[in-house]
């Protein structure tokens, strides 16, 4: 089924309100016969929303999430492409795998699901991954990364950049020295002081992302930072991108929002590795992102099944879903400055991932992969209307700016008038 649309009077980017026409999947410049009219009066239009750090859970985990809700989530979130991370169970380390969640992805049809790729076997840092047969098969891989674990040895990081450059791959690293962070609970600092909590300190971030920036320019190969989390981190990049290496970097909605006094609360929600760091860094991640020294917002929606997430801290699995929240949040940071959302969260994601179908000008010729969203709507957060299957939101209770009225991929509704359209 394809359809026609008339989306009226939508503020492309916050310019005035003007007609988008929509046919056989791309936009078109005048309006087609027989096409359903779609009321944007007020709505903000952006090029849909490209995440390049989910995890959809499956295989394994479909307790927790599965392709197909978690791309439900990011359709209702104003997403159109999601990178799969590889964590699942079994991990995502051979082309089988990997084709798995892309088929997936297909069959569920609410947003491009492109799979990340492990970089070692098992994600256990000892043997690379079967590489070039996951970038060979039909999901494509371009992006590899153990994210949860950090690629600690530095001859195994060194061989995955170099392996990686033959098809301008990326390793995508989860910077996290494990010798400094054995036992930690949350940020290292004054809070974890005070609640006698074992540290998790900045230095083990700033230290990988140090040493893989200089074995990126080494090898000449393309290294993306997974979840910068700190101020230390961002003047290490700002160095390296200030000498020329090939590295891009993300931020989190939760690391540009929320702060490590909220471990006080010893509620698990707040949970997350890298874990929520100072008012400081919160400062500086902010400032990296206007900046550009961070590239891009990526969500790290990491749902946990309840019996994983609602216990003693200690024992809680680290990450909170972000999916639907994380424009709002984004929104409530930088404010109304729509090309800057639309750069740091669809236009220079989809280029890192090599999405060439994505985070393009809404003009016609182009793929209608767009989302709606209404900047004057405030939300309460409430756990259980998320459209995730888990309701690990570290937001619940809080007021957040905009709603996601409408996402199209390719020219179809996956949610309108704020409700997933299958
Ligand atoms: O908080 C996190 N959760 N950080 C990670 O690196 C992994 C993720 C997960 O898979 O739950
Ligand atoms: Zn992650």
């Amino acid at each position: 089924m394809t359809s026609s649309y008339v989306i009226r009077g939508a503020s492309i980017l916050g310019a005035s309100p003007a007609d988008l026409f929509v046919s056989d999947g791309v936009l078109v410049d005048s309006a087609p016969s027989n096409a359903e009219v779609v009321e944007a009066d007020g709505l903000v239009a952006l090029p849909g929303l490209v995440d390049l750090h989910t995890h959809l859970r499956e295989p394994g985990r479909e307790d927790a999430e599965t392709v197909e809700t978690g791309s439900r989530a990011a359709a209702m979130g104003g997403y159109t492409a999601v990178c799969a991370m590889a964590n699942t169970s079994p991990v995502a380390d051979t082309a089988g795998v990997v084709e798995q969640v892309w088929r997936l992805g297909r069959e569920a049809g609410l947003v491009d699901v492109q799979p990340i790729g492990a970089v070692t076997v098992g994600l256990a840092g000892k043997q690379l991954a079967e590489l070039g047969a996951m970038a060979a098969s039909a999901a494509s891989v371009r992006i590899f990364s153990d994210d949860g674990s950090c690629v600690a040895d530095p001859r195994l990081m060194r061989r995955a950049l170099e392996y990686v450059k033959a098809f301008d791959g990326i390793i995508a690293q989860h910077a996290e020295e494990p010798r400094l962070t054995e036992g930690a609970q949350m940020h290292e600092g004054e809070v974890s002081t005070r609640l006698g909590l074992t540290g998790w300190p900045a230095v083990a971030e700033e230290a990988i992302i140090a040493r893989d920036v200089l074995l990126a320019e080494h090898v000449g190969s393309r290294l993306h930072v997974c979840h910068v989390s700190t101020a230390g981190s961002v003047e290490v990049l700002r160095q390296a991108k200030a000498r020329g290496v090939r590295v891009t970097a993300e931020v989190t909605p939760h690391h540009l929002l929320l702060t490590d006094e909220l471990a006080a609360s010893y509620d698990p929600v707040f949970k997350v590795n890298p874990p929520l760091r100072t008012a400081k860094d919160v400062e500086a991640l902010r400032a990296a992102l206007i900046e550009g020294v961070i590239d891009i917002v990526a969500t790290d929606h990491a749902p946990h099944a309840v019996e994983d997430k609602e216990c003693e801290w200690a024992y809680a699995r680290p990450g909170m879903v972000g999916l639907e929240t994380a424009l709002p949040v984004v929104l409530s940071v930088l404010g109304e400055q729509w090309d800057l959302i639309a750069d740091r969260m669809s236009r220079t994601p989809a280029r890192i991932a090599g999405l060439s179908s994505h985070g393009l000008s809404l003009r016609p010729g182009e793929p209608a992969n767009l989302t709606l969203v209404d900047p004057a709507a405030r939300r309460v957060v409430d756990p259980s209307g998320l459209t995730s299957k888990s309701r690990n939101t570290p937001y619940a209770g809080t007021t957040l700016p905009g709603r996601i009225v409408a996402t199209f991929l390719r020219g179809e509704p996956t949610v309108l008038d704020g409700k997933a359209q299958k």
